[in-house]
């Protein structure tokens, strides 16, 4: 599907303002508020979550910047560039209610981020990358409720499962490790304390064994384990 990157209104609809407070953020505002954190968005493992995500107006942003500092460092090297742009891809979150926003901030990321993958690692880009950040991205970006922490369905109900975000960490030179946890542990584990996915820390993530699931494997295989 072709996707539009290109300067978008910042508003669809009246009912979709009235239904679900849907103003998108102008892209001189996204840059102003990144700016304040110009350092976090260079770090390819820096986390961030946006709970009311839109179409993605603030994770593109990020990754273009992010991918552009990838580029800067491992101009020539194709290899730890296609790494780290996994690691880059793997710590951006999003929640939406409204699932074509979900699908849309979806197909956004991923065409910034294959344009530059393919750009950079030209001959020796792979498929099996493209399919890993497609199948990080479809686990990070969430359509759901970011109140309820429910995951919804088309209609913006809430269903019965939960969110659960993957962390994706690297842990060593081509492995990957993702442990799955709820938001709801998340937040209740959130005391602004040092740590690691969003806000917790080793100790807390030990603690109780609160994570739902985890695999290591290559960073180019993490889509062959299923949902
Ligand atoms: C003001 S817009 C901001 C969109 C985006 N953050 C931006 O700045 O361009 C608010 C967004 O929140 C979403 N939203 C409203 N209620 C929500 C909820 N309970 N959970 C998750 N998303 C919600 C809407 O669908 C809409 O996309």
């Amino acid at each position: 599907m072709a996707v539009n990157n290109q300067k978008k209104s910042q508003i669809i609809s009246r009912q979709r303002v009235a239904e679900r407070g849907e103003v998108f953020t102008a892209e001189r505002e996204v840059n102003a508020m990144l700016d304040l954190v110009a350092n976090e968005c260079l770090r390819p493992d820096s986390r961030f979550l946006e709970p009311a995500c839109g179409n993605g107006n603030f994770l593109t942003a990020i990754l273009k910047r992010k991918l552009s500092e990838l580029r800067r460092k491992y101009k020539n090297s194709p290899y730890d560039y296609e790494k780290q742009a996994i690691v880059a891809i793997g710590s951006l979150y999003g929640v939406d209610i409204m699932r074509d926003n979900v699908e849309e901030c979806r197909e956004r990321l991923f065409s910034i981020w294959n344009e530059e993958y393919t750009a950079h690692c030209k001959s020796e880009a792979s498929e099996e990358a493209r399919q890993a950040a497609k199948f990080i991205i479809s686990r990070n970006i969430i359509n759901g409720n970011a109140l309820t922490l429910m995951c919804v369905d088309a209609e913006g109900n809430d269903t019965s499962a939960p969110i659960v975000f993957s962390e994706w960490t690297l842990i060593s030179s081509n492995q990957m490790q993702r442990s799955d946890y709820t938001m709801s542990d998340l937040l209740l584990y959130n005391d602004n304390s040092e740590g690691n996915l969003f806000a917790l820390s080793e100790e807390q993530k030990e603690e109780g064994g609160i994570f739902l699931r985890r695999y290591i494997t290559h960073y180019k295989k993490v889509q062959d384990y299923g949902e």
